[in-house]
């Protein structure tokens, strides 16, 4: 596995493979991997020739009082995950490398992003947005990989996408999951034991909001109180939303018809969950 670890160095490569025909699949994270992750990274080797993955915490998607500081970080142990499965190339910026001078550019979202995670991180998917537009020119992918775990993160990333008319096909993959339901996140190592037991109950209680519109809930308040009530009953979790929305646009609905996602964030003493389902309805 190669490491590079300044943008110029980075985009050469790319260049490079590009001139010789190589597709390039890309994978972004912020590092401290899990299966999750990795199964990003399966589906970018099975579709490209070449798999480049980044891990850079992007310190202008952490708001003032967020984890940036202590956001989890093992380089050693990530590099040798990545090379274990299969990465080719691992961008390895620090932040003086990805943000030389100051910001020039305020990029700002104004659809997609200020519901959901938005609302209670203001300004987060403005950082996540321009980190992507620098790291898609940097590493000239044909192809990148999201994790559906982070729907909104998706959402967002489709316009980005479609608005710079960037030539490449955005790849969803789905939610990576402990045995137990939890999704996969570097976060949950702060959960406590306890928290830890608790946590497969925010899927469960998705779970319980889906089989609700399955067997002919309408109404997409009756869904988001039946969530919101098993949450509340089987956790300490303080619930910071759960909403019904149209999947991509995230859009009130009257009515549920069409692709929906139902979606949770609930904090714990130290983390702050999320999860979704998204159901497509005929
Ligand atoms: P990070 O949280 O490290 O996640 C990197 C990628 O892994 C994202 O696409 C995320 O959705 C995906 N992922 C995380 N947990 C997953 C799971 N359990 N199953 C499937 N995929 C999962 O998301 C970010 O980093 C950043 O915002 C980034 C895009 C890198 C921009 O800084």
């Amino acid at each position: 596995m190669e490491i590079i670890t300044t943008k110029s160095a980075m985009q050469q490569r790319s260049s490079q493979l590009k001139r010789s025909g190589k597709s390039i699949g890309f994978v972004p994270t912020m590092g401290y991997l899990h299966n999750g992750h990795l199964k990003l990274v399966h589906h970018a080797k099975q579709d490209n020739e070449i798999t480049v993955m980044s891990i850079f915490v992007n310190p202008l998607q952490f708001g003032a009082g967020e984890d940036f500081d202590t956001y989890p970080r093992d380089h050693e142990r990530d590099k040798r995950l990545a090379e274990k499965n299969g990465v080719d190339i691992l961008f390895l910026p620090d932040r003086e490398e990805m943000y030389q001078s100051e910001l020039s550019l305020d990029l700002k979202v104004v659809k997609r992003a200020n519901i959901l995670c938005g609302r209670s991180r203001p300004g987060h998917f403005d950082g996540v947005a321009t980190v992507l537009v620098k790291l898609f020119n940097i590493i000239l992918p044909d192809s990148v990989y999201f994790g559906m775990k982070d729907a909104q993160q998706v959402a967002v990333v489709d316009s980005l996408i479609s608005h710079f008319d960037f030539p490449i096909t955005l790849v969803p993959v789905e939610t990576d999951r402990e045995e137990d339901g939890l999704a996969r996140s570097s976060r949950n190592v702060y959960l406590s034991k306890e928290e830890r037991e608790q946590a497969p109950a925010i899927f469960k209680a998705i779970k319980t909001g889906e089989l609700a519109i399955v067997e002919g809930e309408q109404n997409p308040s009756s869904v988001v109180k039946l969530v919101e009530e098993y949450i509340n009953k089987n956790t300490d979790g303080v619930i910071d939303y759960v909403e019904v929305l149209s999947f991509p646009e995230l859009t009130p609905l009257n009515r549920l018809q069409g692709k929906i996602i139902i979606a949770a964030a609930v904090k714990f003493s130290k983390a702050r969950l999320i999860d979704n389902i998204i159901i497509d309805q005929i």
